[in-house]
């Protein structure tokens, strides 16, 4: 069993993450820990996928510790993750009568983690809520560091809140019923991790990338849990030191280092209308681009590009990006959400683990179109 305490400058927001093999079981006894002493009911939201799978599970052990258990669950897949599904989400809450001592448990994805995270931030103005993600990609990073949100027609987690969980129980035996896409998406997106701010944690997850069984790659090994509560306790410094990723902070420990090839990523989500990538796999591709430009800047040695197109290779088959309009995507840059007064923020790369914020005006639309060539070839 691995820990990890996050530290944020509010104290009562303090939290645990524990990781670990059969955790699930004890989702109840750390509800109990973690939760007011008055906390009498639970609601339990999921997916139906998830639920299936993994949801008596959950609904027993929070029972065998005398909590009221209600489930809800919304429809699986990132076009629920809106508005619509929220409000159902928030009827749910008032059917169950939630007081202010009671919480909400996210068991599922990124997807329903952010959805039950939002609920919870606005229902009564604010209740607790408990994590406990079942996707690579939510245990290494969706589930730490608070952020909440549901979609718009006009972008991605337009709304939301930042509500940080009372704790985060990650039960590494869920990984083995993961699609091979889904831990390719997360693995992309622990290589953003380790590329954009930790050097060791990079080689930790290369290292681990490297051996050669893919079904170890999602067993409960130790190796394993280690690795998820290496990423998590590097998630949780940035965002202890930035838990509202201000617009200010632009150095190399700011949060938004974490968007390291979501730029280019989230055009080619747009250009493709979502269909075609895992998010995560669309930031494999954008983490190579951003990676050119680096190096064509003059920032970043070619021998690191090298290592980081390794790294991205070793995550599994990233689906094409080459065949795409190379104008669409260029167009699309240009709407990112991140920009701010109308410029756009790169992330790059000065060596791997240490990443750099630079203004979109230093990188000139030649540049662009090659390093867009050249990352996205396959
Ligand atoms: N809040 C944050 O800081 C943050 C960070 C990164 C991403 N996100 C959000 O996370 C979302 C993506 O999350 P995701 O990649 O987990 O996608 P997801 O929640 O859609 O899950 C992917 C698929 O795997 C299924 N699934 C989940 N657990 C499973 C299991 N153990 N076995 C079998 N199938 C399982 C789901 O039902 C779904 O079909 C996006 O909406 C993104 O915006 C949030």
């Amino acid at each position: 069993l691995q820990r990890v305490r996050v530290r944020l400058r509010a104290r009562p927001s303090n939290y645990e993450i524990k990781v670990g093999a059969s955790l699930l079981d004890q989702l109840g006894a750390q509800s109990r820990q973690s939760l007011d002493p008055r906390a009498r009911s639970i609601a339990l939201i999921s997916n139906p996928k998830v639920f299936k799978l993994y949801g008596e599970r959950a609904r027993e052990s929070l029972r065998r510790e005398g909590f009221s258990v209600k489930h809800w669950l919304m429809p699986d897949g990132e076009s629920h993750k809106s508005l619509g599904t929220l409000e159902g989400a928030l009827e749910f809450l008032s059917r169950c009568r939630l007081e202010r001592s009671d919480a909400v448990v996210a068991l599922g994805g990124g997807v329903v983690g952010d959805l039950a995270g939002f609920a919870a931030a606005v229902y009564l103005r604010g209740i607790a809520f408990i994590q406990a993600p079942t996707t690579l990609l939510a245990q290494i990073d969706a589930s730490v560091g608070g952020k909440t949100a549901v979609n718009t027609a006009a972008g991605k987690n337009l709304i939301g809140a930042f509500h940080q969980p009372r704790a985060v129980l990650i039960d590494t035996d869920t990984l083995q019923t993961l699609p091979r896409r889904e831990l390719t998406a997360g693995w992309c997106e622990a290589v953003k991790q380790g590329a954009a701010g930790s050097r060791k944690l990079f080689d930790q997850t290369c290292a681990f990338l490297s051996s050669p069984s893919a079904v170890e790659r999602a067993s409960s090994s130790t190796r394993i849990e280690r690795l998820i509560a290496a990423h998590c306790a590097f998630k949780a410094g940035i965002v202890a030191g930035d838990e509202q990723e201000s617009l200010a902070r632009l150095d190399h420990r700011s949060r938004r280092i974490l968007n390291f090839g979501h730029t280019v990523a989230h055009a080619l989500e747009s250009v493709t209308n979502y269909r075609r990538f895992r998010h995560g796999e669309a930031v494999g591709q954008g983490m190579l681009v951003a990676g050119e430009i680096s190096k064509r800047l003059g920032m970043l040695d070619a021998s690191e590009l090298e290592l980081l197109r390794e790294a991205v290779s070793s995550t599994g088959r990233l689906p094409r990006a080459d065949d795409l309009d190379q104008a669409a995507i260029r167009a699309a840059l240009t709407h990112d959400k991140k920009s701010i007064g109308g410029q756009l923020k790169w992330v790059l790369l000065e060596r791997i683990g240490r990443a750099v914020i630079v203004d979109g005006r230093e990188i000139t639309e030649r540049l662009l179109r090659a390093s867009l060539r050249a990352g996205l070839r396959q």
